[in-house]
């Protein structure tokens, strides 16, 4: 027992030494069998290489991919389809074929003209202030979620002092005004 105990020491200092100095596959199963909890370094790849056997072994029986991949970005159309020339003109260093908001107004309607009173951005063609051309993470190609939109450019302090704003929170913005324009200066919605 007493060599047990005087080798004890220089026993861990080898076990250390070999976990160190080998690949992370065999390190994590010297040290899973250790200790509980130790992350497996090929978790993600084995769980991608099983469905992929899984999917293109059984096609019948499989349906339904395992791994559906989450959708991120909302994409314009030409952007996706790759349509850059739409919009840019590759002779002359990609810039822009027509300025905004008239590059818009290509393919959709006036945003604004319906309207009596507009919204300074919108008016002055500064679409891409609140949309991307290309792509983005939220709705409508918006640049920024929710009331950070907004909130970009107004600020927040005058905003919540006004008392219309006081139950800004239950609602978004847009809730009560319309980003490209309205009827009267406010822009609201009703
Ligand atoms: C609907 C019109 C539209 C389409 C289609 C489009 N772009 Fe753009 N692109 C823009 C606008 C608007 C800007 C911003 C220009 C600016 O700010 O001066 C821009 C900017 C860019 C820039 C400058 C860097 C940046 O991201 O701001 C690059 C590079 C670019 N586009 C590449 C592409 C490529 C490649 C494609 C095709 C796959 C494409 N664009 C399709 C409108 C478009
Ligand atoms: C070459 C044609 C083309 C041009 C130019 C173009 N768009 Fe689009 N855009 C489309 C098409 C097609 C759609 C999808 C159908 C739709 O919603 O109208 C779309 C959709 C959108 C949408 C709505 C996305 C949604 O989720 O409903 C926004 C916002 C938008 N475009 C903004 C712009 C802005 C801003 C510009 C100018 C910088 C622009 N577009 C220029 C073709 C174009
Ligand atoms: C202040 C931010 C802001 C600006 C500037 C802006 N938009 Fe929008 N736009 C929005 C928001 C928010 C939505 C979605 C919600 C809605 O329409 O109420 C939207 C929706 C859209 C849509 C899709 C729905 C619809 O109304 O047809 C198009 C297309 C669009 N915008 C084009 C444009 C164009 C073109 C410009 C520039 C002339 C522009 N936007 C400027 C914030 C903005
Ligand atoms: C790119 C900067 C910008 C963004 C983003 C922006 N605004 Fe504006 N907004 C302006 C400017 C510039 C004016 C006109 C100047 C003024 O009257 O204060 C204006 C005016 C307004 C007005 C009229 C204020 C008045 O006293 O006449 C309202 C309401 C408004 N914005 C609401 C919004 C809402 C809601 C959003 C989000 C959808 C938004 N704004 C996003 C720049 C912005
Ligand atoms: C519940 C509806 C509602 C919501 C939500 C709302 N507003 Fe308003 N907003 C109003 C009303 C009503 C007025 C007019 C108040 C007045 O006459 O002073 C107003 C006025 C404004 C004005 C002009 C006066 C001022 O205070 O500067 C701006 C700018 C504005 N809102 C921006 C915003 C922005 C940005 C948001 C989101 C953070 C927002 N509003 C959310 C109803 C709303």
């Amino acid at each position: 027992m007493d060599v047990l105990k005087k080798i004890k020491p220089l026993i861990w200092f080898l076990l250390l030494l070999t976990v160190i100095s080998c690949s992370s596959s065999t390190r994590y199963q010297i040290l899973s069998t250790l200790f509980d909890g130790v992350p497996d370094p090929n978790a993600k790849q084995k769980a991608l290489t099983d469905s992929l056997s899984t999917d293109s072994l059984n096609i019948n029986e499989v349906k339904t991919p395992k791994f559906v991949a989450e959708q991120v970005f909302v994409y314009h159309p030409p952007y996706q389809n790759r349509s850059c020339t739409n919009c840019h003109n590759i002779q002359k260093g990609n810039e822009l074929i027509k300025s905004l908001p008239e590059l818009c107004y290509e393919c959709h309607d006036s945003v604004t003209e319906e309207y009596k009173f507009q919204h300074g951005p919108a008016a002055s063609g500064n679409c891409n202030e609140c949309h991307s051309p290309h792509l983005s993470k939220n709705e409508y190609l918006l640049l920024r979620k929710g009331n950070e939109l907004c909130l970009y450019c107004h600020n927040s302090e005058d905003i919540f002092k006004n008392k219309a704003h006081f139950a800004v929170d239950e609602y978004t913005c847009i809730d009560c005004h319309n980003p490209h324009g309205g009827n009267d200066r406010l822009l609201l919605n009703y």
